[in-house]
């Protein structure tokens, strides 16, 4: 077999047997594959796409590149929960303390930026001391211990995945419906969850941009998950404006930690609630969902969540006192502007792929694989979709390096806005749940 015939195969729309897969994957892990072939094969797949057979091939012989966990030995039931991406995502900052507190184990291994869509351990790195990286043996003595832990891709755990997850990044082949479902779901299945929670992201901000391909990506994720042998649901959720109202690492941590408080903006607290309940009923903790929902309230009330959310800090090298003083600990910009409404009216888009791209272009993402990141940087919102605003109130403010780049990233800023004369209804969160 060579390379270069697969490649040639998929980009002439031909369907790929499950050998030639392996024999791509398995010879790019090994470095027996150059980066622009595989580069070349991730651009045919983009345009080709893949049949729902090749796509679970796909997954499995990504998520067999390297060790496959069992965490059996650690607990009878481990959960995991994964976003596709978007833009102010910071669920699982707070939704693992959620469901950790509440006595269920949560273990997962987490991505970095993706394109406009930030990376949970892109964020959780602006903790002074925070590491991602954990042995195998480490993961699983965490894991009994706090009952949380979240990981970076280790070289033995989906390899595959972490070397074209970095090249998709900077080769505009991220939004491949194949490409994405089988980057979440190797990861999945290696790091050994065995009831998974996933989180479809749909609209502006999102890598799917309808429904319609949201929830085809939701049904094959949790049908690879289910043939694996795991508990899979997914919820397609709204990413047509941020999440919460702060866009950008160290920003989204201490909104994170306020909403461990029990201070969290509406629509990110609903969401949690939700999600946390539906993973507690998954998990068999609970009756129903919504005792699960009522369960993991209470975590938030009652100060647990945000105890654990310090645990797990401490546990993987962080200063657990960010938790008390998160403006004292955490990087901040040195430019902070206001943006201004230019004109009266109720806010009807705050397209989140805008903030996204601005949070990059401020220097909270890369443009190129590998490049450092800033994460003071980013945006925090002030109004969203559905309020009404006047003319030279705050849109947002932009926390930047310097004031030109602040200047830049408000006039890119501004075209991510539109003003209706009449109300607007804010937007639906939870769109569309895939048992
Ligand atoms: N999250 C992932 O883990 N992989 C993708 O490809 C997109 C989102």
């Amino acid at each position: 077999m060579r390379a270069v015939d697969i490649i040639q195969r998929k980009r002439d729309g031909e369907e790929l047997s499950a050998d030639e897969i392996d024999f791509f994957i398995q010879g790019y892990t090994r470095g027996d594959i150059p980066d622009y072939q595989a580069a070349a094969w991730c651009m045919a797949v983009y345009f080709q796409g893949m049949t729902h057979r090749e796509t679970t091939d796909l997954t499995l012989s990504m998520a067999r590149s390297g060790r496959q966990l069992d965490l059996s030995d650690v607990a009878d039931v481990v959960a995991d929960k994964h976003s596709t991406g978007g833009v102010g995502d910071k669920v699982t900052l707070i939704l693992g303390p959620m469901v950790a507190a509440a006595g269920q184990p949560v273990g997962k291994m987490s991505g970095r930026g993706l394109g406009f869509s930030g990376g949970t351990l892109d964020k959780l790195e602006s903790i002074p001391g925070w590491s991602p990286e954990l042995s195998t043996q480490a993961f699983k003595e965490q894991l009994r211990r706090v009952g949380l832990v979240v990981a970076g891709q280790t070289e033995d755990l989906a390899p595959a995945d972490k070397k074209l997850y970095a090249l998709r990044d900077v080769t505009a082949t991220v939004p491949s419906l194949p490409l994405i479902a089988s980057s979440v779901m190797s990861k999945k299945l290696a790091a050994g969850a065995h009831v998974i929670l996933l989180d479809v992201k749909v609209g502006e901000g999102a890598f799917m941009r309808t429904l319609e391909r949201a929830v085809e990506l939701a049904e094959i994720m949790v049908a690879i998950g289910k043939l694996a042998g795991r508990k899979v649901a997914a919820r397609v959720t709204d990413m047509n404006q941020p999440l919460g109202r702060a866009v950008g690492n160290a920003l989204e941590v201490k909104e994170a930690i306020a909403t461990l408080r029990g201070q969290g903006p509406d629509d990110l607290t609903r969401l949690l609630v939700a999600e946390a309940g539906h993973l507690l009923h998954m998990c068999g903790k609970v009756a129903s969902e919504e005792e699960g929902e009522a369960r993991a309230r209470r975590t938030l009330e009652d100060g647990r969540a945000l105890a654990k959310f310090r645990a797990f800090v401490e546990a993987q090298g962080g200063d657990p006192t960010v938790v008390e003083k998160p403006d004292r600990l955490l990087p901040k910009a040195d430019v902070v502007r206001p943006l201004l409404s230019p004109r009266d009216g109720w806010l009807s888009r705050v397209n989140a792929r805008t903030f996204g791209e601005v949070t990059v272009h401020l220097g909270g993402g890369r443009e190129r694989k590998g490049d450092p990141i800033d994460h003071s940087v980013g945006i925090v919102l002030a109004a969203k979709i559905g309020d009404r605003i006047e003319q030279g109130q705050p849109l947002c403010y932009i926390h930047a390096r310097t004031e030109t780049e602040a200047q830049t990233a408000a006039e890119a800023l501004l075209e991510a806005y539109d003003w209706s004369e009449t109300p607007v209804a804010p937007p639906r969160l939870i769109k569309r749940t895939i048992r």
